[in-house]
């Protein structure tokens, strides 16, 4: 096999050198390295980039899945037999939560045009529905406002798995800002990373509280004063033993100084690189456009910003993607499938659940797949990539 010339990732951060040299002095010279006001600050930021009142940080994006299903949970939002509608493209730990925690997971399918959920596909299985978690796959989006519109008509919870698309702008709002809650992964080769890294966001102030208890053991150290108290008389709970009062279930989710230092660090650096990236995904989209006779035309044009981190292609059929495959593999570009294609068809989800009715997804599934969009690219490395289309 020929050696990987152009892999998805190159560098772990933005600013590669650097980065690395300020993090070992940090390092060095830190007194704390965990949790702390790295952390807070990088939070902060966090808020006013995504325009969100509340972000907590926490130790992946998978982390944030599990500890946002867990607080809406404990706050009586989503009870254990609740139906979640999730994307049938998405991510292992977007469903896994779910039926961890003794919710049913309804997939809904996505459209091939952009790999996502739309308010159309969401209708036919809204009824019955008490939340719906979509997932943002690869900057992409459907029409989320209309799914906002529908989920609110019918009183459904929307949350977006927005691991995937930190940074895009759809109809003057960043993707992440249309439901109750979003989520976000800073691992290496997403958006931003942090090595590991995850964030919770919500306006909700009261879900917000009950996430940070969940980040950290159920106990109340992280709430406002006020909240303490609060707390403290209803559960007639002193001051002394409120330090190892656990008040709801929950997990320990947190990072550390160092995630919150590379965070805050690199987050002056992300705009430039989303650039960067959504140039080489125009030139990948002209590319493939003049070859609709080979892969599904892929739909843009309704997104005012898209932030790719790798660019998906979805071709016409099993032998056109093994045809390409080769083509890629041979001149040393490496290419996966399109995330999870159809999650319904994996073994974790047929052992408990039958496989759903998707027949987008299905084709996403055994005919997509992506190849790298990652700052570092060359022009000679883009020209190659869309040559080989
Ligand atoms: C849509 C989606 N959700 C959640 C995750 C999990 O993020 P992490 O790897 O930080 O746990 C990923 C990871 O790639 C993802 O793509």
């Amino acid at each position: 096999m020929t050696p990987i010339k152009i892999p998805l990732m190159r560098s772990t951060f933005f600013d590669e050198a650097r980065t690395r040299e300020r993090l070992a002095e940090f390092v060095k010279t830190s007194p704390r390295l965990s949790m702390g006001e790295q952390c807070a600050a990088f939070e902060k930021a966090f808020c006013a980039y995504q325009e969100r009142s509340t972000s907590v940080l926490v130790s992946s994006g998978s982390a944030a899945n599990l500890g946002l299903i867990q607080a809406l949970l404990n706050l009586g939002r989503l009870k254990k037999g609740d139906k979640v509608g999730v994307s049938a493209v998405t991510w292992a730990t977007n469903v896994m939560p779910v039926m961890q925690l003794g919710l049913i997971p309804v997939a809904i399918d996505c459209g091939l045009e952009h790999l996502n959920m739309t308010a159309a596909l969401l209708e036919k299985h809204i009824d019955g529905l008490k939340a719906v978690f979509i997932t943002n796959v690869l900057g992409f989006c459907g029409d989320i406002e209309g799914i906002a519109t529908l989920c609110k008509k019918k009183g459904v919870i929307l949350l977006e798995d927005n691991c995937e698309s930190l940074g895009t702008r759809y109809k003057g709002k960043l993707l992440g800002n249309f439901g109750l809650a979003s989520t976000f992964s800073f691992f290496v080769g997403h958006h931003l990373s942090t090595i590991e890294g995850g964030m919770i966001c919500t306006d909700d102030r009261e879900l917000a509280s009950m996430v940070l208890m969940v980040r950290a053991h159920g106990w109340d150290r992280n709430l406002t004063t006020e909240e303490q108290k609060t707390l403290r008389t209803k559960h007639g709970v002193d001051d002394f033993h409120a330090r190892y009062t656990f008040y709801e279930s929950a997990y320990n989710l947190r990072t550390t100084e160092i995630s919150g230092f590379l965070g805050y660090l690199q987050l002056p650096m992300l705009e430039p690189t989303i650039k960067k990236r959504s140039d080489n995904f125009v030139r990948f989209h002209a590319a493939a456009q003049k070859h609709e006779d080979r892969y599904y035309p892929l739909k843009a044009d309704h997104i005012e910003r898209l932030s790719n981190f790798a660019m998906p292609l979805v071709a016409k059929s099993p032998k056109i993607l093994a045809d390409t495959v080769k083509r890629f593999e041979d001149a040393g570009v490496e290419v996966r499938p399109i995330i999870t294609g159809d999650i319904t068809t994996h073994p974790f989800w047929t052992k408990e659940l039958p496989k759903a009715d998707c027949p987008n997804s299905r084709i996403i599934h055994s005919q997509g797949f992506y190849f790298a969009n990652n700052p570092d690219l060359t022009d000679a490395e883009v020209q190659l990539m869309c040559g080989l289309l």
